[in-house]
């Protein structure tokens, strides 16, 4: 798939056919995705794919803080992908301190650039995906047994599409930028 094509054909899926997306799919988005850029190259981003039903159902019930909106989605789709994070690298000194005013900031800057190399990965291969920041954060943690060392930092439904969404309207460009 052409690049610009690919950015821009890239929608959020919610609705997904029955079919199951392989574990072998899965690793060549998640191989694709390693590529993102990282602070430091530090690659901290971890992925958590969880296609066991029950856990799904799990995830569905007691970690999206009660939203049926995402939990519909969850229980739809085909896997969910817990995208996690390191703790404690990105935006930091081998000190300990901060290197920059946005603090550990970079850590989630770093999962946002993963989550949507993921997610044009998964487009390139004919999986729909769609990224869902209202979670709790700790329940899902819990639920997926994750220790002390990470964050949840996004969680990201995926399937075959069921149905090409319509393209939500852009602002233009000219609303992007400002040249000096
Ligand atoms: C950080 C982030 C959090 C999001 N959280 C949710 C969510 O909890 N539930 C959901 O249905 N969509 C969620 N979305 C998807 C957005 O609604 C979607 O990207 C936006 O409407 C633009 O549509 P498009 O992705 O098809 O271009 C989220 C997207 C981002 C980037």
């Amino acid at each position: 798939m052409e690049l610009i094509e690919g950015i821009k054909t890239r929608r959020s899926v919610r609705q997904f056919t029955d079919e199951k997306v392989s574990r072998e799919t899965i690793e060549k988005i998640i191989d694709a995705a390693r590529f993102a850029p990282t602070w430091k190259n530090s690659q901290t981003p971890r992925y958590v794919a969880v296609d066991s039903r029950e856990v799904m159902e799990k995830i569905a019930e007691e970690g999206v803080m009660g939203r049926a909106h995402n939990a519909g989605i969850i229980k739809g789709a085909a896997a969910l992908v817990i995208l996690t994070s390191i703790k404690g690298i990105c935006g930091y000194e081998p000190d300990g301190s901060f290197t920059t005013s946005k603090g550990n900031e970079w850590q989630m800057f770093d999962a946002g650039i993963a989550a949507q190399t993921f997610c044009l990965a998964a487009h390139n291969y004919g999986v729909g995906s769609v990224i869902m920041g209202i979670f709790d954060e700790k329940e899902v943690g819990r639920i997926i047994g994750l220790d002390d060392s990470r964050v949840v930092s996004a969680l990201i439904a995926i399937g075959y599409p069921a149905q090409e969404p319509n393209p939500p309207k852009r602002k233009d460009v000219g609303e992007f930028v400002r040249f000096i």
